[in-house]
């Protein structure tokens, strides 16, 4: 099964699957970190069902939402139908439907340990920020938990800080820090064998 049919077929409970995974408060570290402003433009890069997207709508930004999953942006439109600030775009974190230099501010929360090449998604992410605006990802340290690879399609068992940071520098962003978020995203394997309880990071540049 391919990532994408994983999360095609994981939609209808990923919210409940997200609570167990991981808190709210990953997403207020994140869009703390960004600085966020009213009424300026975000993306959202592998959106899912619009955890991320959700918390930059309630503070009055237009968010542009890519996932590779129709079934799980269906979702997010099911939720959010009665709002107009988010458009949301079928595409790839490596190829994104988002022209240059468009959004003030770009997130991707544990989208880049489901990618297959997460330096290529960053330089991407970092093509369409505006001069002087902000990426902001979120997703787990290096850990040695490999039912994640087969349960939840992960392509990687997480990053070296320093690794994303290098990534960061080298598509060209300034200011690049690589921080503790001071949350564990946590799962159980299906035969209850193991348990991971990974830290997250947040790493953040400047464009
Ligand atoms: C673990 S979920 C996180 C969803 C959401 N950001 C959240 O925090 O709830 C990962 C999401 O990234 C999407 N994804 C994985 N690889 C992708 C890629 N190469 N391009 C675009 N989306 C991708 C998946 O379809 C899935 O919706």
């Amino acid at each position: 099964m391919s990532s994408r049919q994983y999360f095609d077929a994981v939609a209808r409970e990923w919210d409940k699957m997200r609570q167990a995974f991981y808190s709210q408060a990953v997403r207020e570290k994140a869009i703390a970190v960004a600085e966020v402003k009213p009424g300026k433009l975000a993306a959202d890069i592998g959106a899912g069902t619009g955890f991320i997207t959700e918390g930059l709508v309630q503070r009055g930004l237009w968010v542009i939402a890519v996932d590779q999953s129709e079934a799980m942006l269906g979702e997010m439109k099911h939720k959010f139908q009665d709002i107009d600030t988010v458009d949301y775009r079928l595409g790839e974190a490596e190829n994104l439907p988002i022209e240059d230099e468009a959004a003030h501010y770009v997130f991707a929360n544990m989208c880049l340990h489901h990618v297959e090449n997460p330096p290529v998604a960053i330089k991407e992410m970092v093509r369409i920020l505006k001069p002087g605006g902000r990426l902001v990802v979120t997703d787990l340290d290096e850990h040695n938990f490999e039912f994640l690879k087969a349960e939840h399609r992960d392509r990687w068992l997480g990053f070296q800080r320093e690794e994303v940071k290098r990534w960061f520098i080298e598509a060209g962003l300034k200011g690049v820090k690589v921080e503790c978020v001071g949350e564990s995203c946590c799962s159980e394997s299906s035969c209850g064998d193991e348990y991971a309880s990974v830290s997250i990071f947040v790493a953040s540049g400047e464009k």
